[in-house]
């Protein structure tokens, strides 16, 4: 290699050197390695080079240019590094600390309850009928047997929206006539109405103004108060652990004739008497009988051929009892230090 190119080679890898960002590089290899640049000319200039020197200077040449065309990509790929270093340092990332972890969410403790529900009545022949919140006057109350102005509406204070007549659902019995109107005429009907229900109450720890209730409905041509019975002892026997002692007391709903309150005695105490169970030894767990020929008719069933049990429960008061919770508003407050419980 002759002093001139030797020169050039270390002027071009000096300014190479120098050159720290992109742009710098572009220049130096325009300047260099571009259509017109230094070594490219090189080449160009072999003619002036004498004969007998041509083939020697043309390898350096050669030589030169795939030498700084190297030094070029290795210049590129360490800016690239140390911009890419920089770029972290200034962001402060240190990979090294444990990651957050993405808040999980759980199933909330009613629906746990009424997945327990749903499960245990799958297991005799139940299935799961969803009805709507919003009712009619007609459904909620007239068609269960409560006619405008009957006394036991009492039983429910409602919501009215101001549509004359549409009202929040108060209880999920409504499903019922729901359910006997899709799935019958004639044909026997096994289901349970999980949902939502909503009344105007005075709030209390005792008393929400959104709740949830399962509703039960079986109809069959031979269904008796001893299917209702043997249904609900099982079903106590596996929510509440087996050997449950199951007490039915007489009670009034007009859409049931007759109609039960079933008592179970008191999971906390053994029914010896407790604060829970208010020293009775017995917690009521649902309202229930056998349906009135009325709603049978209601639903378009001909009670003289058909006739049926309903139940209906609150698993909120379910959920208190099993995990001694005191006060019902918990389940809609929000709180997570409440529901993380129930993780
Ligand atoms: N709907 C009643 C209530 O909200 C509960 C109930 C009682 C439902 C007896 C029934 C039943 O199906 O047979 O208080």
């Amino acid at each position: 290699m002759n002093e001139e190119l030797r020169k050039l080679r270390d002027q071009a890898l000096a300014g190479l050197q120098a050159a720290s960002d992109a742009d710098a590089l572009e220049e130096w290899r325009i300047e260099y390695l571009g259509r017109k640049g230094t070594v490219t000319n090189l080449m160009r200039n072999i003619g002036q080079v004498p004969f007998e020197e041509r083939p020697a200077y043309g390898q350096a040449a050669n030589a030169l240019k795939g030498e700084l065309t190297d030094a070029f990509d290795a210049r590129q790929q360490a800016l690239v590094q140390e911009s890419l270093a920089a770029e972290m340092a200034a962001e402060g990332v240190d990979v090294t600390l444990p990651g957050r972890r993405p808040q999980l969410g759980g199933v909330h403790p009613s629906n746990q309850t009424l997945r327990e529900i749903a499960d245990i009545f799958a297991t005799m022949g139940f299935q799961v009928y969803t009805s709507r919140d919003v009712e009619t006057d007609e459904y909620n109350f007239e068609l269960l047997n409560m006619p405008p102005g009957h006394p036991a509406r009492d039983m429910w204070d409602t919501f009215y929206t101001t549509t004359p007549g549409v009202i929040m659902r108060t209880h999920t019995s409504p499903g019922q006539i729901h359910a006997m109107k899709e799935l019958g005429p004639n044909k026997p009907i096994r289901v349970i109405l999980p949902g939502m229900c909503y009344r105007y109450e005075q709030v209390s720890a005792r008393a929400e103004m959104m709740f949830h209730q399962v509703e039960g409905l079986a109809i069959g041509r031979n269904v008796t108060m001893a299917d209702l019975k043997g249904v609900i002892v099982e079903f106590a026997n596996q929510l509440y652990g087996a050997g449950r002692k199951l007490r039915f007391r007489c009670s009034h709903f007009p859409f049931t004739e007759p109609s039960v309150e079933a008592d179970v005695d008191c999971i906390l105490c053994g029914g010896t008497g407790c604060a829970v169970c208010k020293y009775t030894g017995w917690l009521e767990i649902m309202g229930a009988g056998m349906v009135h020929p009325t709603v049978l008719r209601n639903g378009g069933y001909d009670p003289a051929e058909w006739s049926g049990f309903a139940f209906g429960m609150g698993p909120e008061r379910i959920t208190m009892l099993k995990s001694g919770i005191s006060d019902i508003r918990y389940f809609f407050g929000n709180d997570l230090r409440f529901l993380e419980q129930f993780g």
